[in-house]
């Protein structure tokens, strides 16, 4: 990208409000514009204020030339609306599906829904269609429907299918590919993301059953959101209770939304989730980590167009769409997927990497102490590599290195130490291991982005959400 790339710039300038508003984006005067205007280019450090003040008005702007893909009407024009089918699956926490609605119009998604036979013991298809301004569809053999809109026809023109609650049944139904309604037969014939927002008794969570279908689901591609922790509706305290409707929103507007394609030729490297460091052979060393944060910032930043290789220690998540996942267990392996995936512009690090191995890890199970020399047990541990450090000294550094600092006190001391111990451009700090919010496995975060010269305080978000900003900020460095 050079300087001299031709700019639309009356189209910027239209977009911005006029000359003056402009001038004052840039803090120049009329001459300024007037010559970038003949000049029909704009130096390196006023093209990124335009993309800036474009993005922070709604438009979305390619990164190279500054041309506008879409205005921020794109929410109010039917025409361009993503388009999410909101399944409706019949338990008590259905009512939350109306408030979820709203939030989804709010953020400029269009919603048609769609309730199971069980869901209209809780909520009814007026009150659906009448918050959608849609026809709420809940039958698969009506025959008007059929002539309207055939299930195929509406299975397929979502932009993404939510289900919520999403009970054990539906649950169970969907995994096991059943086609017996509408909702069903919506799930097999749609071709579009599926996020499942799960709701139900802990002990139904629990059971062995649903363990089994979360996982087929999840094999299959289709997004989770919660449940979480806490009271359920039927008294019992546990995990099972359906997450808040705006998480739920925010996660179906990032799954729904296509974003401008800003990293578009750019290469990174994501790592993720903990590395397992064998004690002997069926004992190890690992950590809480998820891989929920590593996954979703590969998500997106394929999802802006970027290519990106994903090594990832074992975790239960599948591949994000459109990524090279290369699977390891231990650090060293990780290591050498890293070195193996060099050059790249970008490496982000965000794997819990065990800091030691054990020395000598055994072929066979080791066995206890017996008890008259029962001193207990020693493990000899040595220092694993430390990926992020030896990326920051590599003959192929990447130009941009993101590392993850996990830290449970004096965050932000630690982390700043750690990015210049490390070498790398920015730390991302968040503070793990509290009983509230270990992060180590939740689907929010809270960090601290410290740079050489700055230290920006996020709020706390989803890790998608996040993963989406950190996306946007790394394409705002490549575009400086
Ligand atoms: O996976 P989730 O459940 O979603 O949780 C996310 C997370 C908490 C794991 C993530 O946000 C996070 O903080 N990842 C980094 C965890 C960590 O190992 O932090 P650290 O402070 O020990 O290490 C600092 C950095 O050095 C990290 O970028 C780490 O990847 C890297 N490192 C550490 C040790 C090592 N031997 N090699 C490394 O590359």
């Amino acid at each position: 990208m050079t300087p001299t790339n031709h700019v639309d710039l009356t189209a910027i300038m239209t977009a911005l409000g006029g000359r003056q508003a402009m001038q004052d984006v840039l803090g120049v005067g009329a001459s300024a514009i007037s010559n970038y205007v003949a000049r029909g280019s704009v130096p390196t450090h006023v093209r990124s204020k335009l993309y800036n003040a474009l993005t922070a008005r709604g438009y979305q702007v390619r990164l190279d030339d500054l041309s506008i893909i879409c205005g921020p009407d794109a929410a109010t024009s039917p025409a361009a609306k993503p388009m999410i089918l909101l399944i409706i699956g019949g338990g008590i926490a259905a009512y939350k599906a109306l408030e979820t609605a709203r939030q989804m119009q709010r953020l400029g998604l269009d919603v048609t829904g769609v309730m199971t036979k069980s869901a209209g013991q809780f909520i009814t298809p007026l009150s659906v269609a009448a918050l959608t301004n849609q026809k709420c569809y809940d039958d698969l053999f009506s025959l008007t429907d059929e002539a309207e809109m055939g299930h195929i026809r509406l299975a397929r023109s979502a932009d993404l299918v939510l289900v919520m609650p999403a009970t054990a049944n539906l649950m169970a139904r969907a995994a096991s590919g059943l086609a017996d309604d509408l909702a069903t037969t919506i799930l097999l014939a749609t071709t579009a993301p599926i996020l499942m927002a799960p709701a139900m008794n802990p002990a139904m969570w629990a059971h062995p059953a649903t363990v089994a279908n979360l996982e087929v689901l999840r094999q299959r591609g289709v997004h989770m959101i919660g449940p979480t922790e806490g009271d359920t509706a039927c008294g019992e305290i546990g995990s099972g209770r359906m997450s808040e409707p705006a998480d739920i929103a925010a996660a179906a507007f990032e799954l729904a939304v296509k974003r401008p394609q800003t990293l578009a030729g750019k290469t990174a490297i994501v790592t993720a989730g903990p590395t397992v460091e064998p004690i002997d052979s069926v004992r190890f060393i690992a950590n809480h980590s998820s891989g929920k944060q590593g996954y979703a910032i590969a998500a997106l930043l394929a999802a802006r167009g970027a290519s990106v290789t994903l090594i990832s220690g074992p975790v239960t998540l599948p591949a994000p769409a459109g990524v090279k996942r290369v699977s390891v267990q231990t650090a060293a392996q990780m290591q050498a997927a890293v070195n193996a995936a060099l050059p790249a512009d970008i490496a982000i690090c965000a794997a819990a990497v065990a800091d030691w191995r054990v020395a000598e890890a055994r072929h066979a199970k080791l066995k206890k102490p017996d008890h008259q020399n029962a001193a207990g047990m020693q493990l000899t541990l040595i220092e694993n590599p430390d990926i992020l450090a030896s990326l920051g000294q590599s003959d192929q550094r990447p130009k941009l290195l993101i590392g993850f600092a996990a830290e449970t006190e004096d965050v932000l001391e630690n982390a700043t130490a750690k990015r210049s111990r490390k070498q790398c451009d920015w730390m991302i700090a968040n503070q793990v291991g509290a009983a509230d919010d270990p992060v180590f496995g939740s689907d929010q975060n809270h960090i601290m982005l410290i740079s050489e010269t700055a230290v920006e305080t996020w709020p706390r978000m989803l890790k998608t959400e996040l993963a989406d900003k950190l996306a946007e900020r790394i394409t705002m460095e490549f575009l400086t």
